[in-house]
């Protein structure tokens, strides 16, 4: 994992590359989803938050219409033209901008070609949605080098588009909506039908530990496009929109394949969590959140099918530490990375004795730590 430079060495790796300087830098945050996990396809609730990690677009208008884009930490490059934008298959990292651009263009901003120099953060392929935050920083970056406004919303809508036609993933919409939207300290409760939100104060005293099995996520796309097609089937066999509309007696009351009714229960059972989980952080129970964290994860273990042996071992040693409330596998699964509640002051001991035993027991390094939630994606004109 790249370390984040400053604006300072950002800016002057522009220059050294571009030989001018550049007007803007656009950010955007990865994200951590605390609960809600699978729901936001099935039009449900979910409740991440931004994380202190981010990708980083430095960037100066072209007038000739073309993107020349820099990965700083992939040392790869490539340009493509605003009057046709493609897929890339050589450079596939470049897609998720290529995919924003056509979004943009599509509905009728005054998107212009810039030179851009990304760098950032935030893992990739281990389930903190470093996808998303190239989407959001690339949003900004156009947006100001434009001089338009992407309302959130869109932004985030636009970005989901990007995964489903030049990436291939028919993600939901959560991870740039908490890109986007992010607040610092707080978590987002989205609605994932109207997308509305409300931000809710992480308790003083907590504190999120983001634990990665360093096992990248592998046939991601193809087992979570099978999962939205199964949730897709029980809902359409409950005679509901979507899965947001079911109730366990209503799954109880029809003839569903086995497979079929164990993902519609997890789906309608974790719509029910999140609200348990903001009810308990308003209350202040943190005991609760922990519990309700932990049901999450023997669901998505055992009805949803998408843990692994690694994120079984990262989450129970989570658990095993002092002060640790609750722990859970946090976004697609499939590998990727375990998210844990702890107290505040017990994170920093917590730490090493997780990785130790972990790399014991899996032969595997992880890499642990501590976030705030922090602010959303936002852009600086220099
Ligand atoms: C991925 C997707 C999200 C969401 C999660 C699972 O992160 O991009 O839209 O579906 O998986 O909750």
């Amino acid at each position: 994992m790249s370390k984040l430079l400053s604006h300072d060495e950002l800016r002057a790796h522009f220059a050294k590359k571009f030989g001018r300087s550049a007007t803007v830098i656009a950010r955007a945050p990865g994200r951590v989803n605390l609960i809600g996990e699978h729901t936001d396809y099935n039009d449900g609730y979910v409740l991440p938050a931004a994380i202190e990690r981010e990708t980083r677009i430095a960037a100066a208008p072209r007038a000739d219409g073309c993107v020349h884009l820099v990965a700083f930490d992939l040392s790869r490059e490539t340009t493509f033209d605003l009057a046709d934008v493609q897929r890339s298959t050589s450079e596939g990292w470049s897609n998720y901008i290529r995919g924003v651009a056509a979004g943009l263009l599509a509905a009728g901003y005054p998107v212009q070609g810039f030179d851009g120099l990304i760098q950032g953060d935030v893992p990739i392929g281990s389930g903190l949605s470093s996808s998303a935050a190239m989407e959001m920083a690339s949003v900004q970056a156009f947006s100001a080098i434009g001089g338009f406004v992407t309302p959130s919303a869109q932004a985030a809508r636009i970005g989901q588009k990007a995964e489903h036609l030049f990436v291939g993933a028919n993600t939901g919409l959560m991870d740039q909506l908490a890109s986007a939207l992010g607040q610092p300290d707080h978590v987002l409760l989205i609605d994932c039908r109207d997308l509305s939100f409300r931000p809710v104060p992480i308790p003083a005293g907590a504190a999120i530990l983001i634990a990665d099995t360093s096992v990248r996520r592998s046939l991601a796309a193809s087992a979570y496009n099978e999962r939205r097609a199964q949730c897709e089937a029980a809902a359409q066999a409950l005679s509901v929109p979507a899965l947001r509309d079911g109730t366990l007696a209503m799954l109880d009351a029809v003839a569903l394949p086995d497979v079929v009714a164990r993902r519609a229960r997890h789906v309608i059972a974790e719509d029910d969590r999140v609200l348990e989980t903001v009810a308990a952080l308003q209350g202040g129970d943190l005991h609760k959140v922990g519990e309700l964290m932990n049901a999450s994860h023997a669901s998505l273990r055992d009805l949803y099918e998408v843990s692994s042996v690694e994120l079984d071992t990262m989450v129970e040693l989570l658990r095993s530490q002092p002060g640790c409330y609750g722990a859970r596998l946090t976004g697609a699964g499939f590998g990727g990375c375990a998210v844990a509640l702890m107290e505040a002051g017990a994170v920093d001991a917590a730490i090493p004795a997780v990785a130790a035993v972990y790399r014991m027991r899996t032969g595997l390094t992880p890499a642990l730590y501590p976030t705030r939630a922090a602010a959303g994606a936002s852009a600086l004109t220099l």
